[in-house]
């Protein structure tokens, strides 16, 4: 059976990931700090769906937890899911400078070290594939969470014609850029969500199941949702400096 490895697997879009995924008969290494609550789920998934569930403990924010999980990557992986992810609650100006590097660390470094540990066993295989969970935020002006989602979107592209360079087709790379959607990000970084309109508000399994279908037809970048595509494609167009300014304070309220 192939192995889909996914960081912050416990919560959200990463649980999210690993439901559809054991769905579909991937055994799983689930990742993510709180070991009580990977068990829990390692045990709820491999129950209902007959695979095999291990998990790794670790803070993708120090560099012993990087190094558990690349350890595991090496190991062998199929699908890499690196989801593990966090806003902080306030903009720049309000948020400790420690804060923000630890969004660097867990955003990016975590992202580019488990990526590099996937690939040469992938490309050893001729199979495989890595998703980067960014952000429609990779697109807008959003401070360091912002930013560092549109490395995520950068680096993912960058890797994937890469490979593609070296005509490996079956290893694929890409980002995947969701809008809003319900999980415990919102609550966790204290932020006001209230106002946010419906419409823009997306299904975990619509993220999920769009994001696997533009893996598998080797889209290097996936946005889920009409009303997102759409959002993205405006963006392109209006001048920069007005989109800077409504991007930077939409949907950015803090408790
Ligand atoms: N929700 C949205 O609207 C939205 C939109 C666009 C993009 N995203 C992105 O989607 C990804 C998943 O977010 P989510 O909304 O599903 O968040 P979530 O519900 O808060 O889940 C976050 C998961 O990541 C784990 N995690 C957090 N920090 C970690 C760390 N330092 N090391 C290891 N694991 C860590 C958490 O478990 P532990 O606390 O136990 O570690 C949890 O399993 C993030 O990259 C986020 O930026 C979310």
């Amino acid at each position: 059976m192939p192995t889909a490895f996914i960081t912050g697997a416990t919560a959200g879009i990463g649980a999210a990931f690993a439901r559809r995924l054991a769905s579909d008969g991937f055994d799983l290494v689930l990742l993510a700090r709180n070991g009580e609550r990977l068990d829990a789920s390692a045990r709820d998934l491999s129950d209902r769906y007959g695979v095999r569930a291990e998990t790794v403990v670790a803070d993708l924010a120090t560099d012993t937890g990087i190094e558990a999980a690349e350890k595991r990557v090496r190991d062998g992986v199929d699908l890499l899911v690196n989801n593990a992810g966090f806003g902080n609650n306030g903009t720049f100006l309000d948020v400790p400078v420690n804060a923000e590097t630890t969004m660097l660390k867990v955003h990016c470094e975590a992202v580019l070290r488990l990526t590099h540990a996937a690939l040469p066993g992938m490309l050893e295989r001729g199979r495989g594939g890595v998703v980067n969970v960014s952000s429609v935020a990779a697109f807008a002006t959003r401070g360091t969470y912002g930013a560092s989602k549109a490395w995520v979107v950068s680096f993912s592209r960058g890797v994937a014609h890469d490979i593609a360079a070296k005509g490996r087709p079956n290893v694929r790379v890409m980002a995947l850029c969701p809008g809003f959607v319900r999980t415990e990000f919102h609550e966790r970084a204290g932020m006001d969500v209230q106002g946010i309109p419906e419409f823009l508000w997306l299904p975990q399994d619509k993220v999920v199941d769009t994001a696997l279908r533009d893996l598998r037809r080797g889209a290097d970048i996936s946005v889920p949702g009409a009303q997102y595509k759409a959002i993205v494609a405006l963006s392109r167009m209006v001048p920069q400096g007005l989109a800077g300014r409504l991007s930077s304070r939409a949907g950015r309220r803090y408790d």
